[in-house]
Order: structure tokens, then sequence, then C-alpha cells
């Protein structure tokens, strides 16, 4: 963990290649995808992992997602079956995560994996995230760059407001456009959802031709991330709400009167685009008790919904 003070860079050629320098001394560079802004550092070294760990105050057995530049260079650190494949043509670059055997010498840090033999790979879908990759020209390992438990960063002030001080430099590449965390499925044995995400769910089954192992099915594992208090803002969370209640701040989706709107004309894709923004605005407000309309779902509203009830549960 480093204190002394965050760099911000520009996402031009010059910021990235001093954030490709700072990951290759194994420091930490937060950057953004087109889900939320990563807090990277080399997949293969165990300090700067240890790092991302101690920044976010992180429970060591919460394995992370490792970031690489396309579908072809996946494939020298996991072993793909048919089913990752269709996936992996459909969907990269862009907001999946895969499960899959980590290949035996991959060279990743035991600290990644929590120690498992599987591995989460992705390849993000924005200019920024892959300017990084090419740069660094190696694997780098990014969970959400946030404090652990806290609201998923959406911009580069989301994220110094949380890991100013903590990191060595965060490269500003504006808000990010899907907004929610990617989709993590497992390709173990039948593909499995672990986490709704930015993918929806419908789009994967319409793939696949098949339907998905859901995470509540008591045959898969839940992603070992998956604790249940997460995505919390500062203040208490009631959901389905249809109007506020006496002292709370109403977060509304759809034509309500709302003190904040993920979405007035009720679209899930700008819902999602602006949830942890909104979050991290009520806790900026200092909302101490939050109200959340009803969101469908189906599409995002998958995701959406499932992050709402994290922020939700008892902490
Ligand atoms: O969109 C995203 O996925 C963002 C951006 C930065 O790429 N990253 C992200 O990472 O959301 P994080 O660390 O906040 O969430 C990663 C999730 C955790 O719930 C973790 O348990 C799960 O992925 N995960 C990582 N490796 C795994 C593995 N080998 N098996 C099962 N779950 C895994
Ligand atoms: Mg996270």
């Amino acid at each position: 963990m480093t204190t002394h003070a965050t760099l911000t860079l520009g996402p031009d050629q010059a910021g990235l290649r001093r954030a490709a320098e700072i990951l290759g001394a194994g420091g930490l560079v937060s950057f953004p995808t087109e889900t939320v802004y990563g807090l990277g550092a080399d997949a293969r070294d165990d300090r700067a992992v240890a790092g991302i760990y101690a920044a976010k105050g992180r429970p060591s057995f919460n394995p992370l997602i490792v970031h690489l530049a396309d579908a072809k260079t996946a494939h020298r650190f996991v072993v793909f079956n048919d089913h990752a494949e269709r996936l992996a043509g459909a969907f990269w670059p862009g907001a999946l995560t895969l499960v899959l055997p980590m290949r035996e010498g991959a060279g990743i840090s035991k600290l990644v994996t929590a120690g498992q033999e599987t591995l989460a790979v992705r390849v993000p879908d924005h200019p920024v995230a892959q300017g990084l990759l090419a740069a660094f020209d190696g694997p780098i390992a990014a969970p959400s760059a946030n404090p652990s438990g806290r609201v998923s960063p959406t911009t580069a002030t989301h994220v110094l407001a949380g890991l100013a001080g903590r990191i060595d430099a965060v490269v500003d590449g504006g808000p990010c456009g899907v907004g929610v965390e990617s989709t993590i499925l497992s390709c173990l044995g039948a593909p499995a959802l672990l986490r709704a995400g930015g993918i929806p769910v419908e789009a994967i089954e319409a793939c696949l031709g098949q339907p998905l192992l859901r995470p509540d099915d008591p045959a898969i594992p839940v992603a070992p991330g998956q604790l249940h208090s997460h995505y919390a803002p500062q203040g208490r969370v009631r959901l389905n709400a249809t109007s506020a209640q006496e002292g709370e701040v109403l977060l509304g989706f759809g034509p309500v009167a709302a003190d904040l709107n993920l979405s007035p004309s009720g679209d899930l894709i700008e819902a999602a685009a602006t949830l942890f923004g909104h979050l991290h605005k009520l806790d900026a407000m200092g909302a101490a008790a939050i109200a959340v309309s009803p969101i469908p779902n189906h599409g995002l509203g998958l995701a959406i919904n499932d992050r709402l009830q994290r922020a939700a549960a008892p902490r």
C-alpha cells in the first residue's frame, strides 16, 4: 500500500505508458473498463496483488478477475471448452467473465485465484483498458476500484474518493458506459451464472441454446466473493418502495417524483449506467435512509436488483 499522493493520468499514449511502467514496477493503477473502474496490478506479481487486497481492505479469500487483451491471449492462461469458445466468440470484448480451469504453469499469483485451480478471465471492451493491456503486455488482475464492501466506481472521481493515497495512479477515461460489473459464468461444468452483470442472462442463454444454472441452484458453488452485504452506501436501504417515508430519500425508477432517478423513462440500460453514480451521490448527500423504486427483474434489471439487494442486506 502506498501513502504518497495518487497520480491522475490522461488516457493518451503518454498516460498509458506511465501507467504500464507503474504496473511493471509492481504498483497499483486504476483504469476504466466499460463496466466499472478496475484496480489493476500485474497478475503474476504476488507483492503487487497483495497490494490490491491491502488497498481495498478486501478479505483474502475473494479471488480476482484477470483482464487480457483478447481471447487468443486468454488461451495461454485457461483451458476453454466448447461453451466457453462460443461465449467468448459472441461476447468478447465485453462485460462477460468466464471461470475456467487454469493452465498448468500459467504463472498467475496464488493470491489472484485465492489458491483455487480455476481462473476468472475477461477481455474488456474499452479503449483505455485495451490501450493499457497493449502497453503493459501482460495479465492485469483487477477487482473493482472501491474499498471492500463499498459502492463500485464508475468515474475517476469515485476512485479517488475511496482510494486516494492508497494506490499509485488512476487513468481518467471518463464515466463507464455499462455501469454494473461483468456477468460471471462458471464454465467448469454445465454453464452456471455466478453473478448477474452487464451482459443479460437472456442473451447468454440464447447464445448457448440452453438455460444457465442459477446462483440459487444447490448444485453450484457460489462465487466466493459474493459476500452478503456489498455495494453498500452509508445509508440504510429499503427496496420496492412506491414512495419515500418520513426521513427517506427516494431513489426512483420510471415516472415517479424522486430525489434522484435511475431512469425517468424506465430504461434498464440507463439505470445500470447511473446506479453506482447515484449511490455515490446519496453518500455525498449524507442520506441516512434510502427508499428505492421497484426495478423489473429482466435484462439488466437482474444485475441491478442483485446489487440493490446486497446494498439493503443487514450489515
Ligand atoms: O466488471 C467487472 O467484472 C469488474 C471490472 C474491473 O472488470 N471487476 C470486478 O471484479 O467486478 P470484483 O473483484 O469486484 O469481482 C470479481 C468477482 C468476485 O465476486 C469473485 O469472487 C469472483 O469474481 N471470482 C473471481 N475469480 C473467481 C473464480 N476463480 N471462481 C469463482 N469466482 C471468481
Ligand atoms: Mg467489486
